[in-house]
């Protein structure tokens, strides 16, 4: 079948075609995207080992939206609570005769082993794995820049903060690199910014104000404390003195620079509550288009169209 893991491998056609297929979808609805039968008589399960609030709701609307089934399994109720294990979890849901899992995992290439466990007829959409990959929130983000921007070529762009932790900035890093984007800094101190990122086509910047220069987009993460144990790290009120996007840091990019942040968003942390609610922030249009693109990549998947460019690229 037709997974949808990372964007590694995926082509400027296929990440274009995803964008004009959700694309089509916002454009069906007046405010919002209207349901259609894609996937009627299919059963999505989310299954989630991870906390999410934006990714698994979306995921939720978007299969609902497309007229599937859906099935929330709660992790923290369900039987692997008494020893079950995740294989044995995942047969039985297969006997229920699921058709697509949407995972999200602690750890990374988790999707991948659920993957290549699962039986054939099963597709399995990564909702976000560790540190490694969030392919559906790098697409929205792209679709965002896009319907902001009206293109990808020419423009410069700033990632701040927690690199190193961030599955969302790798995923971000493949797909602006594949649309044409002509440059990508990832901005932050020397323990969040590793140098190896400049062997993917980044630009390292370890001074907010050089990183935020001339920019067209900025795209703002938060210190993952989550996936940091044992690293040296700068408290918040250092991070927030030194990389937090503030109006005066703001005003050191484009005038007309949009403001980007996949959240959750910690305020007085790396961002300010006036940047966050201002007229350049795009935030909360981020959310709605993670609808449309993970319809369309879940409309895609179920006919098989990401898997034939999946497996080329992790051939490649
Ligand atoms: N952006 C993102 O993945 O948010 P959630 O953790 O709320 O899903």
């Amino acid at each position: 079948l037709k997974h949808f893991l990372t964007l590694d491998g995926l082509s400027k056609d296929i990440l274009t075609e995803i964008l004009d297929r959700a694309e089509s979808f916002l454009s069906m609805g007046e405010q919002s995207v209207k349901k259609v039968p894609l996937l009627r008589g299919k059963t999505v399960v989310n299954l989630f080992f991870e906390n999410s609030t934006r990714t698994r709701t979306t995921f939720e609307l978007a299969a609902k939206r497309l007229s599937a089934d859906v099935i929330n399994l709660n992790i923290a109720t369900s039987a692997t609570s008494k020893g079950e294990s995740l294989l044995d979890t995942l047969q039985n849901l297969q006997a229920m005769q699921s058709d697509m899992f949407v995972v999200r995992h602690q750890d990374s290439g988790a999707p991948h082993f659920i993957a290549e466990h699962c039986t054939p007829n099963v597709a399995i959409i990564n909702a976000g794995d560790g540190r490694h990959a969030h392919p559906t929130q790098a697409m929205l983000d792209m679709l965002t820049i896009r319907r902001h921007k009206g293109k990808f070529e020419g423009l410069k762009i700033a990632i701040v903060g927690d690199i190193l932790h961030s599955r969302v900035a790798r995923s971000e890093l493949h797909a602006m690199k594949t649309l044409g984007v002509e440059e990508v800094r990832l901005v932050g101190p020397k323990t969040l910014v590793p140098e190896f990122f400049r062997d993917m086509g980044a630009t390292i910047c370890h001074d907010l104000k050089a990183g935020l220069d001339d920019v067209d987009v900025i795209v703002m993460l938060r210190l993952q404390k989550e996936r940091m144990a044992g690293a040296l790290l700068p408290s918040e009120s250092e991070f927030y003195r030194l990389y937090g996007l503030t109006e005066e840091s703001l005003a050191w990019a484009k005038p007309d620079a949009i403001v980007m942040h996949p959240g959750p968003i910690n305020r007085g942390v790396e961002i300010s509550s006036e940047v966050a609610d201002g007229d350049q922030a795009v935030i909360l249009d981020q959310v709605t288009n993670g609808i449309a693109i993970r319809m369309a990549v879940m409309s895609m998947a179920m006919s098989g169209q990401v898997q034939e460019q999946q497996a080329v690229g992790e051939e490649g």
